[in-house]
């Protein structure tokens, strides 16, 4: 009898392939037939947005096979010029450059979309790519509204496609092993009671400096693209440039700064908790920069519930001052602290002096954790006055992330439509910790407590 080989879709060859590697963690995504002479199991790229994030993202997967880049889109000539210029060097094809995303979306096979466009773009962007049959990664803030973001899971859910929304963190590494193999495995904090996340960077004003202006979207794009959302008048072409380019001091255009970098430690707060917070109390002010409509600095603070006790975590942003530490989150136990960032030279680990020193020991023994040099947070010979406790030792995380931070993201996505990972962030696990976010801005201006209810923080 003849055996006839069945004709293999690209998703069957991508199920194969992954059953090869020995595991399946989830369906494969379907892909579009490829091109001719195409390996079958390249997932089909485009591009909407391509500003300084899209670059970010675009260098983390410059490394990373199996991806055929095929279109970009952006409202900016001289950035889809960049963007095509970049790939046409490096891989030696060209891509299909568009001004609208619906239109690349209507001519254009694609299996996956980066979305990067300034947040009052993500929901629409994201929406229409997942109704055009795409699995999508779309940066952080999922939006500058609750519903818009409540509608990105929604689509998802609908249309049964992937959505990874871009809170990096949650794919590193570092992060994973602290959360997993430290604070959950081996509770190395103890009880945890507090944490405490800042973001503090002073931003430069705004960004009008445009070495040269004609390379700028005419009013009409301007309009079109929705620049002049939330204005009481018709515009001006400098007026709508201004808004272009510093998208993120408009209420209608972003969620201001408690939102920009806020959104990326409230997050790992809510990760790490496993849960939301049933309150928050927040203040802010537009104390320096006062043609922005968003405060320029914000603090919060958001109380939990957990099975130990209450647990409370203080946030700032601040855009008016680069002292204090730069970013980092802190994970402050009964036994042990964990200050985790991004920046690897951000990160360290204190352990009270009354936890358990074998239990430490054998975690350096094992490689779990690197002891640092006595009296690094001692700070050196200064005496310890009668009234301060003893100083904790400190110690560091072994092993540091040899890639850019966004990679081991971008190869989650990847990998789920190859059906060979889940994603560590998909559009409801984001919602679910955004949630909160998106009433911080609310709560201080009324300066009142929010006890949060189902209505607030529902995906
Ligand atoms: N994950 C992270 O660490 C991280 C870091 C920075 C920024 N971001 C996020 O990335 C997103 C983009 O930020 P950015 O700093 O690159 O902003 P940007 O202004 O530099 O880039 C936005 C790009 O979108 C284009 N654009 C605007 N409207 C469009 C439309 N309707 N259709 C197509 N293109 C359009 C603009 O021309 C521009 O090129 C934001 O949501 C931001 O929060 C994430």
């Amino acid at each position: 009898m003849d055996f006839q080989l069945p004709n293999l879709t690209r998703r069957d060859f991508l199920a194969k392939s992954s059953l090869g590697a020995g595991m399946i963690l989830g369906a494969p995504s379907i892909l579009k037939a490829s091109a001719p002479g195409a390996p079958a199991d390249e997932i089909r790229v485009g591009f909407i947005g391509c500003g300084k994030q899209h670059e970010v993202l675009f260098n983390a997967m410059v490394n990373i096979p199996g991806i055929r880049y095929v279109a970009a889109c952006d409202i900016m000539k001289d950035r889809l010029g960049r963007t095509f210029g970049a790939i046409k060097s490096r891989f030696g094809y060209s891509i299909k450059r568009y001004l609208d995303a619906a239109d690349m979306l209507e001519k254009e096979e694609l299996d996956a979309v980066f979305v990067a466009t300034p947040d009052f773009w993500h929901a629409p962007h994201t929406v229409m790519a997942l109704e055009a049959g795409c699995d999508v990664y779309c940066e952080k803030m999922m939006s500058n509204t609750i519903e818009g973001a409540r509608s990105m899971v929604a689509a998802m859910d609908k249309t049964g496609k992937l959505c990874q929304i871009g809170h990096q963190r949650r794919s590193n590494p570092r992060y994973r092993y602290t959360l997993n193999e430290l604070i959950l495995k081996e509770k190395i904090c103890g009880q945890l009671i507090n944490m405490n996340g800042q973001w503090n960077r002073a931003l430069s004003s705004s960004q009008d400096i445009v070495s040269k202006p004609s390379i700028l979207p005419d009013a009409d794009t301007l309009r079109r693209a929705g620049f002049n959302t939330g204005a009481d008048k018709e515009l001006s072409l400098e007026e709508l440039r201004h808004r272009f380019l510093n998208w993120r001091f408009y209420k209608d255009l972003s969620g201001g700064p408690i939102s920009d970098l806020g959104a990326h430690q409230i997050d790992i707060f809510n990760w790490f908790m496993g849960s939301q917070p049933t309150s928050l109390q927040a203040s802010g002010g537009r104390s320096y920069f006062k043609d922005r409509e968003h405060f320029d600095n914000v603090m919060c603070i958001f109380d939990y519930d957990t099975p130990q006790g209450s647990a409370r975590a203080f946030y700032q942003v601040l855009t008016t001052t680069s002292a204090g530490g730069g970013y980092f989150e802190s994970f402050m136990g009964t036994e042990g602290t964990i200050e985790i960032s991004e920046r690897e030279a951000y990160s360290n680990i204190y352990k009270e002096s009354g936890a358990d020193n074998a239990k430490w020991d054998k975690l350096v023994q094992r490689g779990l954790l690197k002891k640092e040099a006595a009296g690094v947070a001692a700070g050196g010979s200064d005496a310890i006055a009668s009234y301060e406790s003893a100083p904790p030792d400190q110690y560091a995380l072994p092993g540091g992330l040899s890639k850019a931070p966004h990679q081991p993201h971008i190869e989650n996505f990847l990998s789920t439509i190859r059906g060979e990972a889940k994603l560590t962030c998909d559009a409801r696990h984001a919602l679910e910790s955004e949630a909160p976010i998106y009433w911080v801005n609310e709560a201080a201006e009324t300066r009142e407590t929010i006890h949060f209810t189902e209505e607030h923080l529902h995906t």
